[in-house]
């Protein structure tokens, strides 16, 4: 798998010799995070062909089946201060649209923040974790990717079913999972190029692919549920919602998960 995802990356992919694959790791995420601390360099990427462990944002665990999917970490040096980064997963998730457009040819939505969606079903989903210095001065980001790759409707654990897809399921087609992933690190490296420059028409692609935009939703904040709708994208990657006439609030992804008024979209 190794060689055949380096094969495919273009020749112009500057961070080939950086990029590791394993049949099993418990998180490439908690994988690439002792890389980081030892001092791997900007384009370190680990991807695994099964996750034990694999998990998502608010501490949820992230289904990680063996062959089927591309579980994909890359690390990041930004240099730059923590609060310059918040945008950093709305840029992964419409790098990771784009490389799913090349891949397979269909374009995926993005629910916010980090899900990318087809219909009301999940084609994947991305957890961004920083790490810090002693002195609170950003070491690292690490980009952690899952994408439901080619699995068949009947893969899917049955709670699963019913909000799940795979590239191959929506592309009408069976997708290499390396074909996948050399296009997602292409993409990655590309996103990386373009973070703290290209920050205005990153968000304008964000809010073209975002399906939660003009949608009423429900803002979940540990036990609590706030119906409201859904009117932008703010500078920061977080989401507006309108709660009632004149009460319009920024909620940020770190605390609140979204749900469409109808299912998980
Ligand atoms: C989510 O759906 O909330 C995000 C899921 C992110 C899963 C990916 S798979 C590769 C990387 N390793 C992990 O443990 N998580 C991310």
């Amino acid at each position: 798998m190794q060689e055949r995802i380096q094969k495919l990356l273009p020749g112009d992919y500057p961070w080939g010799e950086l990029y590791e694959y394993h049949e099993t790791l418990g998180s490439t995420n908690d994988y690439l995070k002792v890389l980081a601390k030892n001092g791997a360099p900007e384009g370190t990427a680990i991807m695994a062909g099964y996750q034990t462990n694999g998990h998502g944002r608010l501490g949820r665990s992230f289904h990680s089946p063996e062959g089927d999917g591309v579980y994909l970490s890359i690390l990041l040096r930004p240099g730059c201060a923590p609060t310059d980064l918040m945008h950093l997963t709305c840029a992964a998730a419409v790098a990771m649209a784009k490389a799913v457009e090349h891949a397979c040819g269909f374009a995926p939505g993005i629910k916010w923040t980090n899900d990318l969606v087809v219909g009301r079903k999940k084609l994947g989903g991305i957890l961004t974790e920083l790490g810090f210095t002693p002195k609170g001065q950003l070491s690292y980001a690490i980009v952690g990717i899952g994408i439901n790759c080619r699995q068949r409707q009947e893969d899917f654990p049955e709670e699963l079913r019913e909000m799940a897809c795979s590239c191959s399921m929506i592309a009408g087609r069976g997708i290499a999972p390396e074909r996948l992933a050399a296009a997602m690190l292409f993409s990655l490296h590309q996103m990386s190029q373009t973070l703290l420059t290209g920050k205005e028409a990153m968000l304008d692609a964000y809010r073209s692919r975002c399906v939660t935009l003009g949608k009423e939703v429900s803002v979940v904040r540990g036990e609590e549920i706030r119906r409201g709708k859904a009117l932008d994208i703010t500078p920061d990657g977080g989401l507006l919602v309108e709660f009632g006439p004149g009460e319009i609030r920024e909620v940020s992804s770190g605390e609140v998960s979204i749900r469409g008024m109808y299912g998980y979209v």
